[in-house]
């Protein structure tokens, strides 16, 4: 097996996860960018080969909140390599209005946690066949604000974007803990971070107040999307955390995520609740 680590980022043709996946292609990894849509990725390749001279710039287009789609990216993967290194799940939105997803789930649930569930889940193969592999998680601290709400996971009887939001957010690091105790006995690390507040096009899919808010606050709040893409960069590729697993960053070090994201039998609820709503029959 060559030396070249084979990197996969969601969401890489903007903000925080297109920094990583160029600083990834930088160190010489081979990298393979995934977004909705087939001509930003075509840009983004190219514009990150013209900035890194690495010519192992690749893109498998898909819409992450369809778990068909999902599916086809996994399989296309497992079709073009043998294995995986670094998973970074990063693609995420929130949406201020009730939107719903292909498979009839409530977007922010599908996009933010079903997708990074399902796509973990579909690549373990590859990853297990790497003779280290992290997976790296992209949560926020908006986290703190949720609550998993199993009585209405899809938010049909009362919706709040930022309620959705957080609730995903808190799902990501449910996951990224129960990930890593499942994968204890492997050679696999999962971890999770809150990336900072980053100007980026974060809520641009979104019109009318609640959009002008967040782009006036991320305007006003933020850190660059370089910044904000620092400690995503450390957790895939610093030596200092090649054996750290099921831990939350921020800014590159280890912070206690929220209280409520340590319930274990919350956790475990989830994973089994992911399992159906993604119909898979054997998980990790
Ligand atoms: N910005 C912040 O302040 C902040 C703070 C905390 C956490 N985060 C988290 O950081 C992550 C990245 O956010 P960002 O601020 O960098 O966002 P961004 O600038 O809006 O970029 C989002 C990326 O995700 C892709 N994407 C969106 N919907 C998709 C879909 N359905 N399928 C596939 N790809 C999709 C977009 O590409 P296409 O449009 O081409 O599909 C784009 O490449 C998210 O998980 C977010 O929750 C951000």
């Amino acid at each position: 097996m060559s030396n070249v680590k084979i990197c996969l980022v969601t969401g890489a043709t903007a903000g925080i996860g297109k920094v990583t996946a160029q600083t990834l292609a930088q160190e010489g990894a081979k990298v393979i960018i995934v977004s909705r849509s087939k001509e930003k990725c075509t840009t983004t390749v190219s514009e990150i080969k013209e900035q890194t001279a690495n010519k192992e710039v690749e893109f498998i287009a898909a819409d992450l909140s369809s778990q068909q789609e999902i599916y086809k990216l996994a399989d296309e993967f497992k079709k073009r390599y043998s294995h995986l290194d670094i998973l970074v799940n990063n693609a995420g939105a929130v949406f201020t209005s009730r939107e719903t997803s292909a498979d009839k789930l409530e977007m922010t649930f599908a996009l933010n946690h079903l997708n990074y569930f399902l796509l973990t889940n579909l690549l373990i193969d590859p990853l297990k066949a790497s003779p280290a592999a992290r997976i790296v998680n992209v949560s926020s601290m908006a986290h703190e604000s949720g609550q998993i709400n199993f009585d209405d996971l899809q938010s049909e009887h009362r919706y709040s974007g930022w309620g959705a939001y957080c609730q995903s957010k808190l799902a990501n690091v449910l996951f990224t803990y129960e990930l890593a105790s499942r994968l204890k006995n492997t050679k696999i690390t999962a971890n999770a971070l809150h990336p900072g507040v980053v100007g980026t096009n974060f809520g641009s899919n979104n019109r009318g107040f609640m959009a002008m808010f967040v782009r006036l606050y991320l305007k006003l709040f933020s850190i660059s999307d370089k910044e904000g893409a620092q400690t995503s960069i450390y957790l895939a590729t610093s030596p200092e955390v090649e054996n750290v697993t099921g831990k939350y960053f921020v800014k590159k070090k280890v912070r206690n995520s929220a209280p409520i994201s340590y319930n274990q039998a919350l956790a475990s609820r989830l994973w089994q609740v992911s399992m159906e709503l993604t119909k898979l029959k054997d998980s990790i």
